[in-house]
């Protein structure tokens, strides 16, 4: 069995994961999954020749910046180019997104004649399957990947579906996309011009899959005179796959493959499930690969806070022949010769595995390009390094707190949050926090955030005291969580005065695969951080979208303005575990 160990303290840790039967030096062929941790679902990728670039667009669903833009070029390692969408203005009706589930779905990506498309929808997930107003259908361009601002407003198209997918012929312009299944199911065709989103002719039903729930996440390709047809089936959870169908004639009949489904891991006991939503590339070689989406799980299906993170795998496709993956997904796998690495990945975004050593908000810096808020930001919340205060990122509260009114809608004033993604089974995350509370409620502090429905907070808010010794309001620490399922106990503790009006460090960090512990202390002292509390991580295993690590401040409704502020921020991965595993840690 493959393991990851974790040796050694808080700060430093070594993770030995070594692919079975495979000597050092010879990892041509090697590779690890997943290859985009933590937060990545919905995978699209393209291998553009003119570059020798891989590119990779992911789901971001309330996230904003969104649809970050991965590159690579040995499919190993992974850059963020960018955001495709990176300025509310691009799409303002993400602001008022309801629903935990909601925002952007299913990215396809794709390059024709000098221009890079990202096809994706916007969806209002409260509203009903049969209210068309719930699909907002949508295209970004650019010319320039490599530049975020150049990605153009989003150009709306109708289609009563999401998963929309571009493809060419003939110098006309397609989409495919799932037609809201509970209503007139199946793949639906459609002419779109792309620069307008004009709908040139009917949808047009391709193809209903095998059966399965839910046929999604289509994509075409052409190949040996047929066109292939290739989809999602069976619902993003553990009953996900991937099954193809193919015709000579764009608009079918499709026949479907007698070997579907191509890919899934259903019905096993690996550690990676629900492998699905796929996409296929060819490398400079003309090796084919596919990307999936997968969650790191077990059967079990209880534990996996990262949710659906992108996997990848080899193919074999012969000529007139049905695309072959390797299947079932592991962590560590061997697949073709992996492309070697010409020229270095312009750009200078973060590698996603790379972690945030110290952060320090420097004079004249931006907010970090993978970092996120919910929904997008109001703006005059954050500041980095203000007045009198350098090297910080300044909070200012937000009226509603993470729940916000009931957890799915956001509303005026926004919420006051900035995170980036849990991309490690096992990882430290640190912040130290200026900041001393002086009206009641008021509070800031680090969240362990799904969706607002979902998350735990542990911060500093001013209460009286429990005991009612006296009116006056103390500074406490305090501990929430939200969940669908039982959430440790809320509680609050009178800050000792030794803690009174200090920076202090807060923490959130994994204790082993299910747990994670809150802890915090004075950023001088050099005693270890005292642990409040802890939360298994099956509170925030839930949905579409992956945890997010990062600072809050609020009002909670009251009429605190008190300021945060925020200073060396690390995230550090310390463990990344990629099978199934029931040995202790070391620690
Ligand atoms: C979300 O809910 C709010 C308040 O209920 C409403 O004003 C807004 O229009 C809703 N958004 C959408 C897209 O329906
Ligand atoms: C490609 O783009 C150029 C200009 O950007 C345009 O003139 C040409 O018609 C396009 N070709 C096709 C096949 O779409
Ligand atoms: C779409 O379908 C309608 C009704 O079936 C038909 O009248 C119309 O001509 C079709 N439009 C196009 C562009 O094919
Ligand atoms: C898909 O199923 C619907 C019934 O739900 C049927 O009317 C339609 O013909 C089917 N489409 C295809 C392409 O098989
Ligand atoms: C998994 O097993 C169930 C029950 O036997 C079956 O209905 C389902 O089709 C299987 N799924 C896959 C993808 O093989
Ligand atoms: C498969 O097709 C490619 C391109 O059409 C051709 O170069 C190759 O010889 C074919 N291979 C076989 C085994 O037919
Ligand atoms: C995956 O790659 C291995 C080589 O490492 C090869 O033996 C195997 O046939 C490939 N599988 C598929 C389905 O392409
Ligand atoms: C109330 O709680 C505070 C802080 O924990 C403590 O210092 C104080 O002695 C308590 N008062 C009474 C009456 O128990
Ligand atoms: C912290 O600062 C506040 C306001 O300046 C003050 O009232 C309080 O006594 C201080 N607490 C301690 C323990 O020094
Ligand atoms: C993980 O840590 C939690 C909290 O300390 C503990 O309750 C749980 O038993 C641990 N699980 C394992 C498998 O060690
Ligand atoms: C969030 O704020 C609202 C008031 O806006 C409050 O009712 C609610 O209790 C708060 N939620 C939590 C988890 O504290
Ligand atoms: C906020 O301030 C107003 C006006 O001073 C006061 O009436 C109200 O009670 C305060 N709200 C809270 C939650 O303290």
């Amino acid at each position: 069995m493959l393991r990851s160990t974790a040796l050694g303290g808080t700060r430093s840790a070594l993770v030995v994961s070594l692919l079975p039967g495979l000597a050092l030096g010879q990892f041509l062929t090697g590779f690890y999954n997943p290859i985009l941790p933590g937060f990545h679902p919905d995978p699209s990728c393209i291998h553009l020749k003119e570059d020798d670039t891989f590119y990779c667009a992911s789901s971001s669903f309330n996230a904003f910046p969104g649809i970050p833009i991965h590159a690579s070029k040995d499919l190993t390692t992974w850059r963020l180019v960018g955001n495709a969408l990176n300025r509310e203005s691009q799409l303002p009706e993400l602001a008022i997104s309801n629903g935990s589930t909601s925002g952007i779905w299913a990215p396809a990506l794709r390059y024709h004649n000098g221009t890079f498309y990202v096809v994706t929808t916007l969806v209002h997930d409260k509203k009903a399957p049969e209210d068309p107003t719930r699909w907002d259908n949508i295209i970004f361009s650019t010319p320039d990947i490599w530049d975020e601002s150049k990605w153009s407003d989003a150009v709306h198209f109708d289609f009563e579906g999401y998963d929309t997918s571009p493809f060419w012929e003939n110098g006309d312009s397609y989409i495919v996309g799932s037609h809201a299944y509970r209503v007139e199911p199946g793949i639906h065709l459609s002419k779109v011009d792309l620069k307008t989103g004009e709908v040139k002719s009917n949808w047009t039903n391709l193809w209903n899959g095998t059966g399965g729930l839910a046929p999604e996440g289509p994509h075409i390709y052409t190949k040996d005179g047929y066109y292939y047809l290739m989809i999602a089936e069976g619902g993003t959870g553990l009953g996900h796959m991937e099954t193809i169908a193919r015709s000579e004639n764009l608009y079918g009949p499709y026949d479907p493959n007698p070997a579907n489904p191509i890919l899934t891991n259903a019905n096993t006991s690996e550690y990676f499930q629900t492998v699905g939503h796929a996409d296929l590339f060819q490398d400079r070689r003309g090796d084919w690969w596919g990307v999936a989406l997968s969650t790191r799980s077990g059967s079990e299906y209880i534990t996996y806070p990262m949710g659906r993170e992108t996997i990848l795998t080899n193919v074999t496709w012969e000529n007139r022949s049905w695309p072959v993956f390797n299947n079932p997904i592991k962590g560590a796998m061997r697949g073709w010769q992996l492309p070697r690495i010409i020229q270095n990945l312009p750009g200078d975004g973060p590698f996603v595995t790379e972690g945030d050593n110290n952060l320090q908000f420097r004079p004249g810096s931006e907010i970090p390009p993978h970092f996120v808020y919910w929904r997008p930001p109001i703006k005059e919340n954050y500041a980095i390094s203000p007045e009198g205060h350098p090297n910080t990122l300044r909070l200012k509260p937000s009226r509603l707190n993470l729940t916000a009114l009931d957890g799915n809608a956001g509303g005026p004033g926004g919420q006051t949050f900035v995170g980036r993604r849990q991309v490690d089974t096992l990882f430290t995350y640190r912040v130290d926090l200026n900041y001393s509370p002086k009206t009641l409620e008021e509070e800031a502090g680090v969240t362990l955030f799904l969706t607002q429905n979902h998350h735990a907070r542990f911060g500093l808010t001013m209460l009286p005291l429990a005991n009612g010794s006296s009116s006056a309001l103390v500074p406490h620490f305090r501990f929430d969580a939200i969940s669908y399922i039982p959430v440790p106990p809320s509680f609050s503790i009178p800050l000792s005065a030794s803690m009174q009006n200090k920076t202090l460090t807060m923490e959130i960090r994994t204790v082993n695969q299910t747990h994670f512990s809150f802890a915090a202390g004075s950023a001088k002292s050099r005693e270890p951080l005292t642990i409040f509390a802890y939360a298994p991580g099956d509170i925030v295993s839930w949905g579409f979208t992956g945890t997010l690590l990062g600072v809050y401040a609020t009002s909670n409704g009251g009429n605190g303005t008190t300021e945060a502020y925020v200073s060396n921020w690390k995230y550090e991965g310390w463990g990344q575990i990629r099978d199934n595993f029931a040995g202790p840690l070391v620690q």
